[in-house]
């Protein structure tokens, strides 16, 4: 790490290092301050281009004024009230992602994980009160699912769940995109197939056709019911509301989280109406989940969504993405592999320098992610617009070639 001249935040990372429990370990040397719009400021003033959004949260980049508007005014008439009443923004929301989705029904969490936990619920639960108990969940080697003990178990890298062990039980994995594998794993005793239509967390892996179809009729097969985890593809991301209709399948159940309400936390679980007969009153809850502030923010966001066509234009903006790093993968011959879809991109090095290019981003004010050594990984807010991606190929293509030159 660089030395840190910067006083202020010398001291917030002395303080963090003495307090906050060391989960994250050290982080990226700068301590954010504001955001506007697709840029992020520090601190010290230095202005970033958040290409990471908040790791795909920030859909409306930073301080958007429909979104900070709609939270001032629910902060103004109530933010939070029991799930004991009823709640206008939480029935809207409701009416509005179980329209999107199609006939659904919608449980509100505070997070990812906790979206994932009540699809997991729900599927035992539908076959439970079936009188036909089913435990066995199949997911995907190298998928996320969250750190809750069973979502870091449904997670199919030990590496997040093997030191909390006992875990819990009925959890399968297969390789991803092995259809036979997956048509195997799945049986009259399976109680759900889990998967992420593009697996973000590992490097943004894409499911192909095949495979998501295979998973369909697996399920159609068996009864298993089909959970697609839409944390990080839904909301707009891949060029449509969810990734699922990129895929064309209306799986039982899907979960959103991240993007929702642009960063005030909020989960979701939408089921299809036989599916959500897994639940009856008293078998599920949350304090804070589909709290009127978190879903006036989300109502706001997707209004905003729609009124800009942004997730149509996350498409066409994704498809020119792909473009101008394709024109960078052929002008360094540093690029192996354009992954993703939309505005959900990972760019596969040849050489093991994603950290160094990372950093070396940061140096010229863009804020990106990368997957282990070879992978840097794109998840800019839906309101970037093409100038931004042209300045940031410029910035991009000349830290590959000095990365070349050395
Ligand atoms: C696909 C997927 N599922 C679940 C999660 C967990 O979400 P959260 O961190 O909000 O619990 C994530 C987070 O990165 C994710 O990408």
């Amino acid at each position: 790490m660089n030395e840190i001249n910067d006083p202020k935040l010398q001291s917030i990372i002395a303080t963090d290092d003495a307090y906050y429990l060391q989960a994250f370990g050290h982080r990226t040397p700068l301590c954010v301050d504001y955001g506007q719009g697709v840029y992020l400021f520090d601190t010290a003033g230095k202005r970033y281009f958040d290409m990471i959004g908040g790791i795909a949260v920030n859909v409306l980049g930073h301080a958007h004024p429909a979104l900070t508007q709609a939270i001032a005014l629910q902060a103004g008439k109530v933010i939070h009230c029991s799930n004991y009443f009823y709640n206008e923004p939480q029935a809207r929301l409701a009416q509005r992602l179980g329209d999107l989705f199609g006939e659904g029904r919608v449980f509100f969490n505070n997070s990812g994980a906790e979206a994932n936990e009540t699809a997991i619920k729900l599927a035992r639960g539908y076959f439970f009160k079936k009188g036909q108990p089913r435990a066995k969940i199949v997911t995907a080697l190298q998928s996320f699912h969250g750190r809750t003990l069973a979502t870091a178990t449904a997670t199919g890298q030990t590496k997040y769940s093997a030191p909390f062990a006992p875990l819990p039980e009925g959890f399968v994995y297969v390789p991803y995109n092995d259809v036979a594998a997956l048509e195997a794993a799945v049986d009259d005793q399976t109680c759900a197939v889990m998967l992420e239509l593009i697996q973000g967390e590992s490097g943004v892996h894409p499911a192909t056709l095949a495979y998501v179809d295979a998973a369909v009729a697996a399920c159609f097969r068996t009864g298993a019911r089909l959970i697609i985890d839409e944390i990080q593809t839904g909301v707009g991301r891949t060029g449509k509301f969810l990734a699922s209709q990129l895929y064309g399948i209306k799986p039982h159940i899907v979960t959103l989280a991240k993007g929702l309400a642009g960063g005030v936390p909020i989960g979701v679980a939408i089921a299809d109406q036989e599916t959500a007969t897994g639940f009856t009153p008293g078998d599920h809850g949350s304090t804070f989940g589909g709290n009127p502030l978190a879903c006036a923010a989300s109502l706001a966001v997707l209004d905003t969504l729609e009124q800009g066509h942004l997730v149509q234009k996350a498409a066409g903006l994704g498809d020119y993405f792909r473009e101008v790093l394709t024109a960078i993968a052929e002008q360094t011959g540093l690029i192996k592999q354009i992954r993703g879809a939309g505005l959900m991109l990972g760019v596969e090095l040849t050489l093991p320098i994603a950290a160094d290019v990372k950093h070396r981003c940061l140096e010229q004010g863009y804020l990106i992610g990368i997957v282990g050594t070879h992978t840097l990984r794109l998840l800019p807010p839906l309101i970037i617009e093409r100038d931004h991606i042209d300045a940031f190929a410029t910035t991009l293509t000349a830290i590959l070639q000095e990365a070349t030159a050395q």
